[in-house]
């Protein structure tokens, strides 16, 4: 028998292919042509230095299998691998059939090392548990990992003061063969002078290991932002990730990349305020003159943040309506008053373009979006919750 038509809906299933499957009318339009096409822009930026696709935090909102599978598609010789945070999330690429080399940046193993190495994974480590942890779930055969070294940004990898301590222990783990050598930028995107310093501890730590006979064959520094504004950072491989979605990680980059992903959402219901109403919980916004407000069935369970309360903007009819009053958990209210004709049903368009009646296209960026959010795009993006539906283009 049939499954009922909306059956797929009814348990948040969060990847669908027909709008006509779906209950709610809140959902996020991915365009993996747009994915693809920036892609191409990072890797012709890059070359000739490889691509390592950062897909973790569910592709940046997108959906990390879909986007993995056309990279994988796409990508050719420029695409090296993937890269992700947690061991959790390469195996679900490792699931859904992606065969590149996927890279576990975060090296949170949780003591699942004999996995990660029968998935063929490759672990990103800079702790010496690490070390220990694959040399005994290799069993004696050699294991290849990318050494990550903390080179300012005192977060992650392996401390400028303790490499030598790490490379000793290196040298006492057989099988360990160092494939790789990382590090992280701190600021690629806005401080040049720091990034130039980073580079150069960078370059030490490759004298170090080379004194001690490691020859990593691929090293890699370059997030987007570093990949079009640092040259020198490129090395053999860049690792992207809110480029390949359609923003260069820096202002002024000029790089011709596409956003991927459009948040829309529908009026559910309409009214009419007078001069004093009060519009949300706690009242926030006081209405000043007769409005029309609009509500539409989206709030901060779905990612918009409630911090663009009476801050962010929506496109409806190919107009710009203010939100007023507190975005809730599943609702927001915006003021449509100088929209003509708007009537419940109506798109909303919180992320994305939208055409109006006559022709002209209004758009709304994820810059614009995280500067009323107070935040950056990548927390706008990674927001967006399971509650809404991803479609693919
Ligand atoms: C280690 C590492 N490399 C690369 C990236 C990609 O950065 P971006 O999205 O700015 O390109 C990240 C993201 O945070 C990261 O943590």
């Amino acid at each position: 028998m049939a499954p009922p038509r909306h059956a797929t809906a009814l348990v948040l299933r969060p990847r669908l292919q027909d709008p006509a499957e779906c209950l709610r009318p809140t959902r996020a339009e991915v365009d993996l042509g747009a994915v693809a096409a920036n892609f191409a822009v990072v890797a012709r930026a890059a070359a000739p230095a490889r691509v390592v696709a950062i897909v973790k935090a569910d592709g940046y909102g997108h959906g990390v299998v879909p986007v993995a599978r056309r990279l994988e598609d796409i990508g050719g010789d420029a695409l090296h691998g993937f890269g992700v945070a947690l061991a959790e999330e390469a195996l679900e690429l490792r699931a859904a059939g992606i065969r590149r080399a996927i890279l576990v940046l975060n090296g949170a193993y949780g003591g699942a090392y004999a996995d990660v190495l029968a998935a063929g994974l490759t672990p990103v480590i800079y702790d010496r548990g690490h070390l220990e942890g694959f040399r005994r779930a290799a069993g004696g055969r050699p294991f290849s990992v990318h050494l990550k070294v903390d080179t300012g940004m005192s977060r992650l990898g392996v401390p400028q003061d303790e490499l030598e301590g790490f490379l000793d222990a290196l040298q006492r783990t057989p099988g360990a063969r160092i494939e790789g050598l990382m590090t992280h930028l701190m600021a690629a995107d806005s401080d040049d002078a720091l990034t130039a310093e980073q580079l150069q501890r960078f370059t030490r730590v490759q004298h170090a290991l080379r004194a001690r006979g490691h020859r990593p064959r691929l090293l890699h520094a370059a997030n987007s932002a570093a990949t079009f504004r640092h040259p020198s950072a490129r090395y053999d491989l860049v690792r992207p990730g809110i480029a390949l979605f359609g923003h260069a990680g820096a202002p002024d980059v000029g790089a011709p990349l596409r956003p991927a992903l459009r948040l829309r959402s529908e009026i559910v219901a309409l009214r009419n305020l007078r001069p004093g109403d009060r519009v949300g919980y706690d009242g926030t916004f006081t209405v000043r003159r007769p409005t029309r407000l609009a509500t539409l069935p989206i709030g901060y369970g779905d990612g918009l943040l409630r911090a663009a309360s009476n801050r962010a903007s929506v496109l409806v009819r190919g107009r710009r309506c203010a939100v007023v009053g507190r975005v809730s958990m599943d609702l927001t209210t915006v003021d449509v008053t100088d929209v003509p004709g708007v009537a419940v049903g109506d798109e909303a368009c919180l992320l994305g373009s939208q055409d109006g009646p006559d022709g002209t296209r209004e758009s709304i960026g994820m810059v614009e979006l995280a500067e009323a959010s107070g935040t950056a795009p990548y927390e706008v993006l990674c927001a967006i919750s399971r509650r809404v539906p991803r479609f693919y283009r």
